[in-house]
C-alpha cells in the first residue's frame, strides 16, 4: 500500500451517499468503518442480548446463548448439511473455530414484509427462536444503506439482494479451542486422521485444489518423501501471502476472500480473537466493536479493475488476557449477497 493511503477508512453514517464507500475502496481502503449510527448497537442488543425493550423477547428467548442449547436442538436446527443456514459448528485446526446461527432475510416488495430463511429455528424446550419483523427490517435497512453507498448512483436495486444475519461464537480461550478440537476428534484414530487430511486438503493450491487430486495431495502430504515433493510443487501455485503470525497467536481461519458476497459487515465483542486484512505487503488489524460496522468487499469484486476483495484472516491468542470484564467473543455479521446466490444455496 502506497504512503498516504488509509488501510482502514472511516465515514459517518449520515454521509452514506451513493458511491461514497465505493470511492474509499477505489482509493485502496481494505475496509471502511461506518460511524455514528446508534442503530448498529440497537441491532446488536436485539440479536445478541435480547434487551427487554426489544419485541423479540416477547416472542421467544431469541438468539441469545443459542450455543448453550442441547446437542439435539442444535442438530434439529442444522440445515441440509449446509453451513449457510441454521445452526452450525465448524472446528478444524487452522481452518475454523466457531459455532454459528445463520439466517437470510430480504424485503418482499409484494407482501411488504421481511422474508426469512430457514423458516424455523428452535431453542431448547421446543421454543421457537424468532427474530421479529422489526429486527429483520433494522438489519435490512442498515445493510442496504451501506450497500447503496458501495455502488454508483442509480446502480442499486434492493430487490436483487439478500442479507445473511449471522451470529458467530468463538472460543473464550485457546484452551477452550483445544478442548473442542479434542472433543470433535474424540477417541477415534480415524477421526484424527480425517481431521489431518481435511487440514492438508485445505492447503492445496492450483491443480492440488481440484476435487480428487486434492485428496491425493492430502495423503501425500503425510508421507515422508512425497511430502517434500508435493509441498514444493504446491508452493509454486500458492499465490497467497505467507501467514506471518506472532508466536503468541494461532490461525483459526487462514487468509481468504468472502466468496460470493458483495459486502461483509462486522461488529464484535472480543478479547482473544483478532481479524486482520492484507494490503499486498502487510497485515492490518481490523479492530471491531459493537456500535459500528466495519465493511469490506467480498468475492464478487474479483475481476473488478478498481476494487479488490479484501483478503482477511482470523487468529486466537494463546494466552487469555487478564481483564476484569471478559468479552463474549461473539461476532455479528451482515453478509450481502445476490438473491440469485441465495436461491441456489437455499434450494440445493
Ligand atoms: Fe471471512
Amino acid at each position: 500500500m502506497s504512503a498516504g493511503k488509509k488501510a482502514i477508512a472511516e465515514i459517518e453514517h449520515g454521509k452514506l451517499a451513493p458511491g461514497e464507500i465505493l470511492k474509499k475502496f477505489e482509493d485502496g481502503a481494505l475496509a471502511v468503518r461506518v460511524l455514528g449510527n446508534p442503530k448498529v448497537q440497537e441491532l446488536w442488543d436485539r440479536i445478541i442480548h435480547n434487551r427487554p425493550n426489544c419485541t423479540d423477547v416477547a416472542e421467544s428467548s431469541g438468539w441469545k446463548d443459542f450455543f448453550k442449547n442441547g446437542i439435539f436442538t442444535f442438530a434439529r436446527n442444522h440445515y441440509k448439511k449446509s453451513t449457510d443456514f441454521g445452526d452450525t459448528h465448524r472446528f478444524e485446526r487452522g481452518n475454523f473455530g466457531h459455532v454459528a446461527r445463520k439466517m437470510a432475510t430480504y424485503y418482499d416488495f409484494k407482501t411488504k414484509e421481511m422474508a426469512y430463511f430457514p423458516p424455523e429455528l428452535f431453542n431448547d424446550d421446543n421454543e421457537e427462536a424468532r427474530l421479529s419483523q422489526e429486527t429483520l427490517k433494522l438489519a435490512w435497512d442498515l445493510a442496504m444503506e451501506i450497500n447503496q453507498s458501495s455502488k454508483l448512483e442509480n446502480d442499486h436495486d434492493p430487490s436483487q439482494y439478500t442479507v445473511a444475519v449471522e451470529f458467530l461464537k468463538y472460543p473464550d480461550s485457546y484452551q477452550q479451542y483445544q478442548d473442542v478440537l479434542d472433543h470433535v476428534i474424540g477417541g477415534s484414530s480415524w477421526k484424527r486422521i480425517g481431521m489431518k487430511l481435511d487440514y492438508a486438503r485445505s492447503l492445496g493450491r492450483g491443480p492440488f485444489a481440484i476435487r480428487f487430486i486434492r485428496d491425493l495431495f492430502a495423503w501425500c502430504f503425510y508421507l515422508p518423501i512425497l511430502r517434500t515433493i508435493v509441498n514444493k510443487l504446491n508452493s509454486f501455485f500458492d499465490k497467497r501471502p505467507v501467514d506471518q503470525l506472532e508466536e503468541d497467536r494461532e490461525l483459526i481461519g487462514p487468509g481468504h476472500f468472502d466468496g460470493a458476497r458483495h459486502l461483509t459487515l462486522l461488529a464484535s465483542d472480543r478479547d482473544v480473537m483478532r481479524t486482520d486484512a492484507f494490503d499486498g505487503e502487510k497485515w492490518h488489524e481490523l479492530a471491531l466493536s459493537t456500535d459500528n460496522f466495519l465493511v469490506f468487499p467480498g468475492g464478487v469484486y474479483n475481476g473488478s479493475p478498481a476494487v479488490k476483495p479484501t483478503l482477511h484472516r482470523y487468529s486466537i491468542a494463546k494466552e487469555t488476557p487478564l481483564v476484569n470484564v471478559k468479552s463474549s467473543n461473539i461476532t455479528m455479521v451482515l453478509a450481502i449477497a445476490t438473491r440469485e446466490m441465495f436461491d441456489v444455496r437455499a434450494n440445493s
